[in-house]
């Protein structure tokens, strides 16, 4: 028992340092051949009336030397993590791949942004509509044959419920829920049952806006225009605006810009006229102001609508419109440098 006393004494007092002395100590205490082993065989040695208190001794002891390794080799293992040599604190951070935004959002944001300097809001709306928005409120009546010229996608079940094919419904929407003036653009996405090649798709993007207010003229729809080409294609970009036919203005126009590849000298992008078109225009028809609650007896204003893809084509060079839905990591990482 003596022995035993003593035993647990050296344990207590003694300090393993290193990974050499746990192995020593484990190998001492409670190795095949250490104290503790032969211990046990001491225990026939013992007087039967005293074996118990002795087994239940010499356990304990077996116990006190098994934790002080277990403890001395865990606290080992975290001091060889902090200091591991080739864990370089000072080295730089991996890098971060941050990806690229997609070339629709980055001249959809480059629109709103040039829109947004001079005063317009931005307003949006559902991507699936009624009638009313979509065509009736734009004077475009259901027997009309201007609705011919947006190939709809109606749901079967619902022939009152359509896939947008222009923001317009947006403006309506604004129109019926604000008071002038209003001045705002409305971005989004739209659908159209068109086949799809390389200057068509089904789906597609567009900037729309909408200013009204007392004294609107033609002449402030042009500056508006002028002012957006300038910002987004350049300072020496020139406009011109041809007579067109939309159910919801009048006088209605397209709008070209001067061709910036060939600067008007005629290209493959111009088809050699030394312009391209960027969108459709107009002055607001008063049957949709009247439609929208709105007076067209004092107030007045212009609309105009503009392909977010087709801008993004003639900026990037970009001759196939599929590229945009495609999703090739190739395609789109070309965008990357572009915030
Ligand atoms: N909504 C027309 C379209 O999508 C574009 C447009 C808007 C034309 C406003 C004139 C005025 O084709």
């Amino acid at each position: 028992m003596s022995d035993i006393e003593k035993i647990k004494e050296d344990i207590l007092s003694c300090t393993l340092e290193d990974a050499e002395s746990v192995e020593a100590f484990r190998i001492k205490y409670i190795g095949s051949k250490g104290l503790v082993k032969s211990l046990f065989k001491e225990m026939k040695n013992v007087a039967p009336e005293e074996r118990r208190s002795f087994g239940q001794k010499l356990n304990e002891l077996k116990e006190l030397a098994e934790n002080k390794v277990n403890e001395a080799k865990s606290k080992n293992a975290q001091q060889d993590k902090s200091s591991d040599s080739s864990f370089d604190i000072t080295r730089p951070a991996d890098d971060i791949n941050i990806g690229s935004r997609h070339p629709v959002s980055i001249v959809m944001n480059q629109m709103i942004e040039i829109f947004r300097t001079i005063g317009f809001s931005i307003s949006e709306g559902p991507e699936i509509e009624d009638d009313w928005h979509n065509f009736s409120a734009l004077n475009i009546p259901a027997d009309h044959p201007a609705r011919d010229m947006q190939d709809t996608f109606f749901l079967s079940k619902d022939p009152d419920t359509v896939l947008r094919t222009h923001t317009s419904s947006v403006q309506v929407r604004v129109m019926e829920n604000t008071k002038p003036p209003i001045r705002t653009i409305s971005p989004g996405r739209v659908y159209r049952n068109e086949t799809i090649s390389a200057r068509a798709h089904c789906i597609f993007h567009q900037v729309e806006g909408l200013f009204i207010d007392t004294n609107v003229s033609f002449a402030d729809l042009k500056q508006t225009l002028y002012y957006f080409a300038q910002k987004m294609f350049g300072k020496e970009t020139k406009i011109r605006f041809r007579p067109s036919y939309f159910p919801f203005t009048e006088p209605s126009a397209e709008m070209d810009i001067s061709c910036f590849f060939c600067k008007s000298e005629g290209c493959n992008i111009c088809k050699h006229t030394g312009w391209v078109e960027i969108g459709g225009c107009g002055m607001v028809d008063p049957n949709v102001l009247e439609n929208c609650k709105i007076d067209p007896d004092k107030y007045t204003g212009f609309a105009f609508g503009m392909g977010v893809e087709r801008i993004a084509m003639l900026k990037y060079k970009i001759n196939d419109i599929r590229l945009f839905f495609d999703n090739d990591i190739r395609f789109l990482k070309q965008f990357s440098s572009i915030i």
